[in-house]
């Protein structure tokens, strides 16, 4: 559904996004992972015309979205972000609302949506509804953030870090609410994150970076058991390769490795 033909981008004479070749599926919660700079959130932000690429071309369902409207474009893409960005002086219904308000939904059908979306995530609507962000903790507000994405029914979500910011317990408990969501909203999600434990437990299909690259592509149980390289090895770390392959715990590093690793 979302293809990137060999999508590069340059700013100056720095290349920071080489020739990307992608295939992000209708329904699935693809990954992108990868070190910080490795251009995670410029790939992100290709999707919704946020950054031009400098070459290559993006189709959404078959179409060039180079030749979409920017704005009508975002409208049918949800974005959450790390820094929530829930409007201060709107209410969390308010706020919830706002797309599906732009879109011209009918009052009556966001009403009961936005009551839909806060029951999904725990969010009692007759409390929480007339509340201001400030009066709900980080893990609440960006539950919150989560639900404002899809307030408006878009085919797609892109998700930019957004749990990072949050203690850990938060954090699991919204990767868990959203792996549930994603059951029954089955959006297409592209979800950037640093972190291989999340990764692993809510995606589809994992893509790592490296330098503006694939490095490599594949759901998370190939990934464990089959990294491509001595990079995708280190980046998922030995313990989790040892964890999947219930390798001997002692041993020099290189003996508890998988077997196509340790030869290529
Ligand atoms: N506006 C910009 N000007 C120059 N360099 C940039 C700009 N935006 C991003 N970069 C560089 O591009 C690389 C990729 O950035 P980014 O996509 O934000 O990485 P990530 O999200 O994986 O941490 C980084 O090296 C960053 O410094
Ligand atoms: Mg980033």
């Amino acid at each position: 559904m979302i293809a990137f033909h060999n999508v590069a981008k340059s700013i100056g004479d720095v290349s920071i996004i080489k020739g990307m070749d992608l295939q992000i599926e209708a329904g699935e919660l693809f990954v992108l992972i990868g070190p910080s700079g490795c251009g995670k959130t410029t790939t992100m932000k290709m999707i919704n015309r946020l950054i031009e690429p400098s070459a290559g071309r993006i189709d959404i369902n078959g179409a060039d979205i180079s030749k979409a409207d920017p704005v009508e474009l975002r409208r049918n893409i949800g974005y959450v972000i790390q820094q929530i960005g829930l409007f201060p002086h709107m209410t969390i219904g308010q706020n919830v609302a706002l797309v599906p308000k732009l879109k011209k939904m009918e009052k009556a059908q966001y009403e009961k949506k936005v009551d839909e979306l806060l029951d999904m995530v725990g969010l009692e609507p007759k409390v929480f509804k007339d509340r201001y962000p400030a009066e709900l903790s980080g893990g609440q507000q960006q539950r919150v953030g989560v639900i404002r994405a899809m307030a408006a029914d878009p085919p797609i979500i892109l998700m930019d870090e957004p749990f990072s910011a949050l203690d850990p317990i938060s954090r699991e408990q919204l990767q868990d609410e959203l792996v549930r969501l994603q059951r029954t909203i089955k959006k297409t999600i592209v979800f950037v994150t640093h972190d291989m434990d999340e990764a692993i437990k809510i995606a589809d299909r994992i893509c790592i970076m490296n330098n503006g690259s694939v490095v490599q592509l594949d759901t998370p149980n190939r990934l464990l058991q089959r990294p491509a390289n001595e990079f995708v090895a280190d980046f998922i770390g030995v313990k989790r390769l040892r964890k999947v392959q219930e390798l001997p715990a002692q041993g020099s590093k290189k003996a508890t490795l998988p077997p196509r690793w340790s030869i290529s």
